[in-house]
């Protein structure tokens, strides 16, 4: 009970978030608000290709601002990327970084700041709250709508050796500003643009019900379902309208914020090893995973009543229906975002995954995220989340 006569929501943002078709026009004055000279624009070559680097650069150029690029981000970025795109940066004396691209780009400008302030490795900053030295401002780009990383203070770095996923987190590599702009979301592959979709909606229910969930992210992680589901529907049916892309994008943002303050749950712990042994798109992983990892969350009845309260907002059943009807329409919204992605038919063409169960649910059992997963899950549960979501 609060007995201050305060009360709080439970989180604290500090990105600043623009948003709207066209708005990558304000990079330039937003590299000038925040004391920038010399850019150091990180992208991938996918993305030049499309033109968005060279429009970014003109951008910069027209204000008379310098600008270096490194476009050798790879999916899911290693120590030795971070390290060769700290490299570049140190040599230009860059004073403020730009990641211009999906999760990986926007985690490798994240990766490279950390090792141009703090020194050392990225291994040295796996876990929380290592960040001693100020860092470099950055400015967040997204051009999948996806991860959310342009408003999230982790950054993902695996272990070229090991290919360990290390997350480095620190209030400090929040990017100072994050320009979300629709028309950039326009050159994905439709199988991205369904992929990424599908972890943005992963990521929404599974930071609502999380132990760690807060008031705030709570509100985000709803929000994010509301707007993002009928956005997602659209887009795997094939929508290119630049409003539906700009719904899911800022459904993808909302959803960030939330696991900024949330974290993940058991659906991503199942995800990692799924990826890890069949070359699965995380998104369609986590994606095939939610319904069974729902449902056995919902066996708590106060799980049950978040997911039945977010069906309910989104207008999947009617605002009085029971939660076990909420939970059960929430379950059949997921499979089928599953079904109209690609994400089933991708998991029906996996060879013989029923054989891996005991290994995948090791794995699983070894992640971060299973620790805030609302119910207890152990390796004989997600024995039978894989069970379930492999033998259908
Ligand atoms: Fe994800």
């Amino acid at each position: 009970m609060n007995t201050t006569g305060f009360d709080t929501l439970g989180g604290t943002l500090s990105t600043r978030v623009l948003f709207g078709a066209g708005c990558i026009a304000q990079l330039a004055q937003e590299v000038q608000r925040l004391g920038g000279a010399r850019v150091l624009l990180v992208s991938d070559r996918g993305l030049a290709d499309a033109g968005h680097v060279a429009q970014a650069q003109a951008i910069l150029n027209e204000a008379n601002i310098a600008s270096t690029l490194y476009l050798d981000v790879q999916e899911n970025p290693t120590d030795e990327d971070v390290s060769r795109c700290a490299d570049v940066a140190r040599n230009d004396d860059s004073d403020i970084l730009v990641g211009l691209g999906g999760g990986s780009a926007m985690d490798a400008a994240k990766g490279a700041n950390l090792l141009l302030t703090q020194g050392g490795r990225i291994q040295d900053y796996w876990g929380m709250g290592k960040v001693v030295a100020p860092m470099l401002p950055l400015i967040a780009i997204p051009t999948t709508a996806g991860t959310g990383s342009e408003v999230q203070q982790v950054a993902l770095i695996s272990d070229a050796q090991t290919h360990q996923k290390m997350a480095c987190g620190d209030p400090a590599l929040r990017p100072a500003t994050a320009i979300l702009d629709p028309n950039l979301t326009l050159s994905q592959p439709w199988e991205v643009a369904c992929s990424t979709a599908l972890d943005a909606m992963t990521h929404a229910l599974e930071s609502v019900v999380t132990t760690a969930r807060t008031d705030l992210s709570q509100r985000f992680s709803t929000e994010a379902f509301r707007l993002g589901y009928s956005a997602a529907v659209q887009i795997m049916e094939g929508s290119e309208d630049p409003f539906v892309r700009g719904e899911m994008l800022k459904a993808a943002c909302y959803a960030g914020l939330a696991i900024d303050h949330s974290m993940l749950g058991a659906a991503h712990s199942c995800a990692n090893p799924l990826t890890q042994t069949f070359g699965l798109r995380h998104g369609f992983a986590v994606g095939v995973m939610l319904p069974h990892v729902i449902a056995f969350n919902a066996q708590d009845s106060s799980v049950a009543a978040i997911y039945g309260n977010v069906a309910r907002t989104s207008g999947l059943v009617p605002e009085n229906a029971p939660d076990k009807d909420a939970v059960d329409a929430l379950i059949s919204a997921v499979d089928d975002l599953c079904e109209k992605s690609g994400a089933k038919q991708a998991l029906r063409a996996l060879h013989e995954p029923v054989e891996h169960i005991s290994s995948l649910a090791s794995g699983a059992a070894e992640q971060w995220t299973a620790q805030y997963n609302p119910r207890e899950v152990g390796v004989t549960d997600f024995e039978d989340i894989y069970r379930s979501a492999l033998t259908r």
